[in-house]
């Protein structure tokens, strides 16, 4: 364990001001999350917009608007190297998880692989939908599982996922799916803020969702924002969002308690106390489909006030280090090749492959001994869950695989000083040199 200053590998400040407003927004109430949402569709010029508590929770609905509008499809194309929640999503929303390579050195799709799956012949339609059947609840899902014998299986949604904050080649993705009864779901997660091709991510697919969560590109302690311009999904979707509970009492506690705490414990000086307790799980990706899926809470939508602004200025930081980086890393001979290189983009985190598997470890833990902040990615590919073992249709993902062996990240948030650069950097050329 290290005692002392120790560097968050991901970080987006919340402060006393931004505590302050979300307090407001409890009293406003709905105004202020009518307030968010109608400046969130202002800056994305998109018609739809819905708030939740996380982007799992948006996700999900997305599913279960999409599967109700196509009842005769289950299968969700999802990247074979991705964050947890996504298959977990697909899961909660009772549909089946379909796996595409992704190329390590775009972290997009194999598109080779893509076009493979996307053009496979339709199975003939059978006559009853396993999914079907009314329920109350909004959210109440089967096991894709139970109906392994009876299987409709057509894609219902590709997902491509603009991992880290790379945004991912969406208009390739457009010209491939020929079939229109496939919706592109745009995995903007960890990419609000950016652009491709002068387009704001989140516009560029059918239907998009950004999480708020902790370490996202701007953060409200937790939360989900999907995004549409599509009026017949907007409206199942809205049935969808209507019926959800709101915050209780005590959640909403847990959300204003876990924003002071952050505000005060996110910074290297005090990081490595949450750090130190591994009941917090931090950092760790879990699969766990059983989440809230709630409405988001006007205080959340009270912290997010100004958040353009807000937004801009943390990009710009991390564009900062992510040039430094790439600057630094490029000078390097011996891993001058294993990163993106893209010095537009305000990445989450910093990506670096290290193939050689001990120098891999080493670099980790000598990091987590010095509080460096450097972290490994998910654990596995998908397919290597275990919970997901034997209900995952086959294929090979040696990218998605070498993803989880090789990759690193290195932190990009305001918090990392010029002198944590050059420790970080040192430790790099000493390991891996
Ligand atoms: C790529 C990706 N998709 C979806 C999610 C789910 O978002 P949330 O944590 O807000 O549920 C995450 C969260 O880390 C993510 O990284």
């Amino acid at each position: 364990m290290h005692i002392g200053r120790t560097l968050p590998p991901a970080a987006t400040p919340i402060g006393i001001r931004e505590i302050i407003s979300g307090v407001c927004g409890i009293f406003r109430g709905q105004r202020e999350l009518d307030r968010f949402e109608s400046e969130l569709k202002e800056h994305f010029g998109v018609k739809h917009c819905f708030l939740v508590s996380s982007g799992k929770a948006a996700f999900t609905l997305i599913l279960l608007a999409l599967k109700e509008l196509s009842p005769d499809r289950d299968e969700v194309l999802i990247p074979a190297f991705t964050c947890y929640s996504v298959p977990s999503s697909v899961v909660r929303a009772g549909l089946r998880i379909r796996l595409c390579d992704l190329s390590p050195d775009s972290l997009d799709f194999d598109f080779a692989q893509l076009s493979a799956v996307l053009s496979e012949a339709p199975p003939p339609q059978t006559e009853a939908h396993p999914a079907g059947g009314a329920s109350d609840s909004p959210v109440e899902t089967r096991d894709p599982a139970d109906s392994s014998g009876n299987s409709i299986t057509r894609v219902l949604a590709v997902v491509p996922t603009h991992l880290f904050g790379y945004p991912a080649d969406v208009a390739r993705l457009r010209k491939l799916n020929r079939d229109p009864g496939v919706t592109i779901v745009e995995d903007a997660a960890q990419a609000m803020g950016e652009t491709r091709e002068e387009r704001k991510v989140g516009t560029l697919g059918d239907v998009s969702f950004f999480s708020l969560g902790r370490g996202k590109a701007f953060s409200v302690v937790e939360g989900g924002v999907v995004l549409t311009d599509r009026d017949d999904f907007a409206e199942g979707l809205n049935r969808f969002v209507s019926r959800l509970p709101r915050y209780g009492l005590l959640p909403l506690l847990n959300v204003i308690f876990k924003a002071a705490a952050l505000m005060v414990l996110l910074h290297p000086r005090l990081f490595w106390v949450p750090r130190s307790m591994p009941f917090l799980k931090l950092g760790e990706t879990l699969f766990e489909p059983h989440f809230p899926i709630l409405k988001m809470s006007s205080f959340q939508a009270g912290l997010a006030r100004e958040w353009p602004g807000r937004l801009e200025k943390l990009r710009d930081v991390r564009k900062k280090k992510v040039n430094r980086w790439i600057t630094i890393l490029e000078a390097s001979r011996t891993h001058g090749s294993n990163f993106l290189r893209s010095r537009s983009l305000g990445l989450l985190r910093f990506p670096l492959r290290v193939g050689d598997k001990k120098k891999r470890e080493s670099l980790l833990r000598e990091s987590a001994r010095m509080g460096l902040g450097i972290m490994p990615v998910y654990p596995t590919s998908i397919n290597a869950i275990p919970e997901l073992r034997g209900k995952i249709k086959g294929g090979a993902f040696p990218g998605a695989e070498s993803c989880a062996r090789e990759l690193v990240t290195l932190p990009t948030h305001g918090y990392l000083t010029e002198d944590d650069v050059t420790e970080l950097s040192r430790l790099i050329a000493r390991v891996l040199g």
